[in-house]
């Protein structure tokens, strides 16, 4: 049995989809746990860029691609991606029927809401995710078994409508964006043509395991995003930390072996929300463009940083990583020094791991320790033949974090990967 997790150690946008990619070559399915299209997946493969919001990164691979109940999901997104690969790539696709559907008036109130809490807003991708999981949890959501069943999905879409309509009328006072009779008539159609993906992801992926077969499991965004472990209120409303498989996919928790922690050699963020490395002019722009840090999904420029073990100490007993893989690194290369954060100073007192609490986080300040840099070529297939600083900086990391590297990422493309 080899069960692989890769999740994102700080808040998304690690890099998660070019680890994917490559550890699915060996994988027989790809399971997506979490989240939806609010995620982006940049995978290049000899120069030519994919991006994904909802299939999993190993589609490229021609893997089976699984979509468990844990997701949100645009069908209307699903579509697009699936038209992306038409002629090259034919994935073979799984939707669990639980798996709860992102309908219209979702993103209308994520809009809606974001737009009333004016200067406290979270900065949400758009894409409904937060109100189509408050309505999992209110025991109001359209499922995917829903979504293929025309008379099943006329009722809900009867029902889900009205109280909408209402909820957007009255409190936001902001309208529909579509008829109830177009709504039935796309989601109809695009149930029709999903239909054939459905079947039971928690029964494939249990029983592909127990067959002693290789699944993968792909997390999206990152653990500070996390709904209950992040930096609440500005997170997400899935569980990208590893625990979310289990809920997510419909797993036994003793199923995993391997947990792998996707770590950026810096930290970024997009949205609001508490960063306490966070860098700002010419240093953080020269970052920005050279990691070409902006939102996949939104285009939005993201806010960039200093590496932070306070993080990643975190996010190593959140989610019980046995490794991690440190991307990105070239985009240090070249710094004079390069400072990474050992411990936030909060009231007289060194914190060595995230405080719970936002009004705590608010006071603490960085303390770093500064090391050399160094300069890395993408074409460099050995970690020993990196330069001194550059193995320096990875074992330091991986001392304060407890596991080893076992990969290191030195550029975009798939070939610019050293597996050690
Ligand atoms: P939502 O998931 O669209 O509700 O957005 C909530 C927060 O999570 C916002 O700060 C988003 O920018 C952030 N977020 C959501 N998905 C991602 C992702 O895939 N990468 C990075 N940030 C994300």
């Amino acid at each position: 049995m080899a069960s692989i997790v890769v999740v994102g150690a700080q808040f998304g946008d690690e890099g998660k989809g070019k680890i994917v990619d490559l550890l699915a070559e060996k994988a027989d399915l790809v399971v997506r746990f979490n989240g939806g299209n609010n995620a982006g997946h940049t995978v290049v493969v000899q120069g030519k860029k994919y991006k994904f919001h909802l299939l999993p990164s190993g589609a490229l691979q021609g893997k089976k691609c699984l979509i468990g109940a844990g997701v949100a999901l645009d069908p209307l997104v699903l579509k697009e991606e699936m038209k992306q690969l038409e002629g090259e790539f034919s994935p073979k696709l799984l939707i669990d029927p639980r798996t709860q559907i992102i309908m219209p008036w979702h993103n209308a109130l994520d809009g809606a809401k974001e737009a009333a809490k004016g200067k406290a807003k979270i900065g949400t991708t758009g894409r409904g995710i937060g109100p189509c999981y408050a309505d999992r949890a209110n025991r109001a959501g359209i499922r995917f078994c829903d979504l293929v069943d025309a008379e099943r999905l006329r009722e809900k879409i009867e029902e889900g409508f009205a109280e909408n309509e209402n909820v957007l009328k009255k409190v936001y006072n902001a309208e529909m964006p579509v008829s109830k009779e177009a709504i039935f008539a796309e989601y109809n159609a695009l149930g029709k043509e999903f239909a054939k993906s459905m079947a039971d992801v928690s029964m494939e992926a249990n029983r592909a395991l127990n067959e002693g077969k290789s699944v993968l499991f792909e997390g999206a965004q990152g653990t500070f995003l996390d709904n209950d472990f992040g930096t609440y209120p500005f997170v997400t409303s899935s569980h990208p930390i590893a625990g979310g498989i289990f809920t997510g996919v419909g797993l036994g928790i003793r199923k995993i072996e391997r947990v792998i922690g996707i770590v950026k050699a810096y930290t970024t963020r997009v949205g609001e929300g508490p960063f306490v490395t966070e860098l700002e002019g010419r240093l953080a722009e020269s970052v920005r463009e050279k990691g070409q840090e902006f939102g996949t999904t939104t285009g939005r420029p993201r806010r960039v940083g200093w590496l932070d073990l306070v993080l990643l100490r975190t996010a190593a007993r959140l989610n019980g990583f046995t490794e991690i893989a440190l991307t990105k690194i070239d985009v240090l290369s070249g710094m004079k020094t390069i400072k990474v954060c050992t411990g936030y100073k909060c009231n007289g007192k060194l914190l060595k791991e995230l405080p719970a609490d936002l009004e705590l986080l608010s006071e603490c300040a960085p303390v770093y320790r500064e090391m050399p840099g160094f300069e890395i070529k993408g074409s460099e297939k050995k970690f020993g033949n990196l330069p001194k600083e550059a193995r320096e900086y990875v074992a330091f990391i991986e001392k304060e974090v407890g596991v080893p590297a076992s990969i290191v990422s030195v550029g975009p493309d798939r070939e610019e990967t050293i597996v050690r």
